[in-house]
This record gives structure tokens, C-alpha cells and sequence, in this order.
């Protein structure tokens, strides 16, 4: 029996334990601990969560889907006889940027998920390529894309036709374009690798950057 139960007038046999002193206030304390880990770990989540769940919600939604190891054997192999700077646009966990470094590239990715980004720069850091690899985060309809000589994207039909008109502009002739399980809708594929949903398409810039016969740019005026 509890000292502290004496001199009351309730019957011994309906008498409750009490407290002892001081326990109300580290269960006031295991209470906020447990709050703010719960809080903490929601806020986290969202922080993670909400860069893969944005790109749904744009207009064209390009969401991170990685390339299979075909596709990356796919697109190096239609690269191999080529050298100098490579973009990966949408470059995800970097996957193509580090294969292609590891060819031989000064290989860059641009990204809108800062969370992959910061993975793909420990991925790079990690198996050796850091230096000569280099992640952004960026906006791919904000990035002007002159500066590369070799193009890869693993699009989404919905951006194709729009981002066909993007690298026409942007592209020097030298370049090579190679799309990855969606072709563009107008461009003639100079070449294509793999079957299925590991197709990539080859396309040479000096082709789409030659005015074709009779169309309105080609046609020369007099007006
Ligand atoms: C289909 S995944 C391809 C990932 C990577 N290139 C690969 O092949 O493994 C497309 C990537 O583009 C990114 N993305 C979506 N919208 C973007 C935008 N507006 N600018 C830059 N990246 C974007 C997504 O976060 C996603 O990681």
C-alpha cells in the first residue's frame, strides 16, 4: 500500500496507485520526444517525396523512370565512335552520364530532381568519374544545349515534338542526337540499336539541320 493513499477516506480496496513524483513529466517529455520525431519524419518524407511527385503535375509530365542496362549498351554502342562533351537531358540517378564518362566523355546531366542530383554526384564520386562528370539542376527547357556535341534523352512522347524543335535550334551540325524508347515525330533516324522498349534512335544534327527541299526554309525567296 502507498503511503501517500493514508488518511484519505476512500476504501482501501477502490485506492489507485499514485504516481510517483516526477513520472507525469518524463511522460510529458517521451510525449513531445515522440511528436517531434513523427512530425520530423513526415516533414522528411514530404521533402523526398515531393520532387518525384511534381513532375506529374507539370504539362508534360516526364516522370523518373531509369534506363535499363540495354538501354545504357544501347546508347553507348551508337556512340562509340564518338568523342568530346555528352548531355544526358532528364539525366535521373545519372546512370548514362557516369557509362558514358566511363567512355571517355565530359559527360553532364541536367535534372529538375535536386534528391537525384545529389545522388548522381556521389554515384560519380563513388565509382571514380567526378571529375569528369558534372550534374545540374535545371530545367531542360531552360538550358540551351549548343555547347554538346552528343545528346541523349529518355523522353516522353508528349515533349518529343517540342524538344525536336529545342535541339534544332540549339544544336550545332556536329552533333548527335540519340532518343531513347520514344523517337522524335518528324526527324528520319539516321540509325536505331536494341528492340522493344530498349530502341534508341540516331539522328545526325547536319541532317535536321539542312533545310529540306521545297520546305518553307529550303525554298529560297525573292521577297
Ligand atoms: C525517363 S527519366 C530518364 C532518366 C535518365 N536519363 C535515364 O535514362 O536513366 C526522365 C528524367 O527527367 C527528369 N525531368 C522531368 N522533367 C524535367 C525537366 N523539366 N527538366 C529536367 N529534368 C526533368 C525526371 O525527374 C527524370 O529523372
Amino acid at each position: 500500500m502507498s503511503e501517500l493513499n493514508h488518511g484519505t477516506n476512500i476504501p482501501e480496496n477502490e485506492r489507485r496507485p499514485t504516481n510517483a513524483p516526477g513520472e507525469s513529466g518524463n511522460r510529458k517529455r517521451w510525449g513531445l520526444i515522440a511528436t517531434g520525431l513523427v512530425g520530423g519524419s513526415l516533414v522528411a518524407l514530404y521533402a523526398v517525396a515531393t520532387p518525384f511527385v511534381t513532375p506529374a503535375l507539370r504539362k508534360v509530365c516526364l516522370p523518373f523512370v531509369p534506363a535499363t542496362p540495354a538501354q545504357v549498351e544501347n546508347v553507348l554502342k551508337v556512340l562509340q565512335q564518338r568523342t568530346g562533351t555528352l548531355v544526358d537531358i532528364g539525366s535521373g540517378d545519372g546512370r548514362i552520364v557516369i557509362a558514358a564518362a566511363k567512355q571517355g566523355f565530359r559527360a553532364v546531366g541536367f535534372e529538375l530532381n535536386p534528391w537525384l542530383v545529389w545522388f548522381s554526384r556521389y554515384r560519380a564520386w563513388r565509382e571514380g568519374v567526378n571529375h569528369s562528370t558534372s550534374f545540374y539542376i535545371s530545367d531542360l527547357w531552360k538550358v540551351s544545349f549548343s555547347q554538346y556535341t552528343n545528346v541523349v534523352i529518355f523522353g516522353v512522347p508528349q515533349m518529343m515534338a517540342q524538344l525536336e524543335q529545342k535541339l534544332q535550334a540549339d544544336l550545332q551540325s556536329s552533333a548527335r542526337v540519340v532518343a531513347c524508347r520514344f523517337p522524335f515525330p518528324t526527324w528520319a533516324p539516321d540509325e536505331t540499336a536494341g528492340e522493344g522498349i530498349d530502341t534508341v534512335w540516331v539522328y545526325d544534327a547536319k541532317a535536321f539541320k539542312t533545310p529540306r527541299a521545297g520546305s518553307e526554309r529550303g525554298t529560297t525567296s525573292e521577297n
